[in-house]
């Protein structure tokens, strides 16, 4: 990441969200404070003016549903509106051939923020240049990053364990190809004193410039290869899947989706009482169904509700003065 991108240092007003990097701790606990007040509330018609005539576009090259349906109902809940643009390489004028550049200029023209998922590793970064006027916000660029899910998830792993600090987590799957993973670990690794084991297929691990960063930050790494080695009593499990649109061959996926697998069995020999079972989603049997029904397992529950309210504070934060 290029040392362009604005720090947050808990002024958000006006900012565009690429990376955990942009973020301290204190800033962390103002979004996290922000969201837990829209939690709060439970009628969420009260909060209808707060993005009142504000447009949000919903800039989207790759598919996505929790992410794009979480920051549209954001929007909607605090009375803005949002312009939806999915797949633009088939539905819009990039079709003709418009540029990146030119499609951005247009809906910087049209709204208040754009929210930008693109296949392109720093496309977000890269369209901070283009957009000047208004934020913009990652929503997954490529195999870097995806900060807003990360925030989603690091805002729930406190809820549950009552702290950021401390921590033993174990993240698991596609760790070189997800950057929900990528982002997480950049959040965790601003807290002092946490331990992280990574399981992943031999040819899907971490790669270097995360490990090395993580380091920087003085975030202990574990890498593991068996499901074995698991230590006692981790905070949270975060099972990730094998990205497969992101593999060149197929063959690989066939070697590596049902590697590791989070089964009743596991949880019960493995987890402590007080493990949660995270997932990003899209699960495609990396859990078994099974587990869903037991309460440590929080991504159909909290994690997901969680991502419309932090989403919700976001944008609040983003798009009106403090
Ligand atoms: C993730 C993504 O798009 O990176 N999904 C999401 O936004 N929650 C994870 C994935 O696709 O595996």
């Amino acid at each position: 990441m290029s040392k362009g991108l604005p720090q947050i240092k808990s002024d958000f007003f006006g900012k565009s969200i690429i990376s955990l990097k942009q973020f301290d701790p204190e800033s962390l606990e103002k979004l996290f404070t922000a969201t837990s007040d829209f939690k709060a509330v439970s009628d969420k018609k009260s909060f209808r003016e707060v993005l009142k005539g504000k447009v949000v576009t919903l800039l989207f090259y790759e598919p996505s549903s929790r992410t794009r349906a979480s920051f549209d109902a954001a929007v909607k809940y605090l009375g803005g509106n949002t312009l939806v643009v999915e797949n633009p390489q088939q539905f819009s004028s990039v079709v003709k051939g418009e540029t990146f550049e030119d499609t951005l200029r247009v809906f910087e023209t049209y709204s208040d923020a754009i929210v930008l998922r693109h296949p392109e590793k720093g496309a977000s970064e890269k369209a901070t240049k283009i957009v000047t006027s208004i934020p913009i916000i990652n929503a997954g660029d490529g195999v870097g990053e995806h900060p807003t899910q990360a925030l989603l998830d690091l805002f729930t792993i406190k809820e549950h364990a009552a702290k950021l600090s401390g921590l033993k987590g174990l993240l698991v799957g596609d760790l070189k190809n997800g950057r929900t993973v990528h982002s997480l670990l950049d959040g965790i690794g601003l807290y002092k004193n946490n331990e992280i084991y990574l399981l992943s297929p031999e040819s899907l691990k971490l790669p270097e410039e995360y490990k090395s960063h993580a380091k920087e930050e003085g975030l202990k790494l574990h890498e593991i290869k068996t499901t074995d080695e698991i230590p006692n009593l981790c905070d949270f499990w975060y099972w990730t899947r094998v990205q497969k649109e992101r593999l060149t061959n197929i063959d690989q996926y066939q070697k590596t989706h049902n590697q590791f697998i989070l089964s009743a069995k596991l949880a019960g020999e493995k987890a402590g009482k007080n493990t949660i079972f995270m997932h990003p989603l899209p699960r495609v049997g990396e859990i078994e169904t099974e587990v869903d029904r037991d309460p440590r397992a929080v991504y159909f529950r909290s994690q997901i509700q969680n991502g419309l309210y932090l989403r919700m504070a976001i944008l609040t934060l983003l798009l009106n003065p403090q």
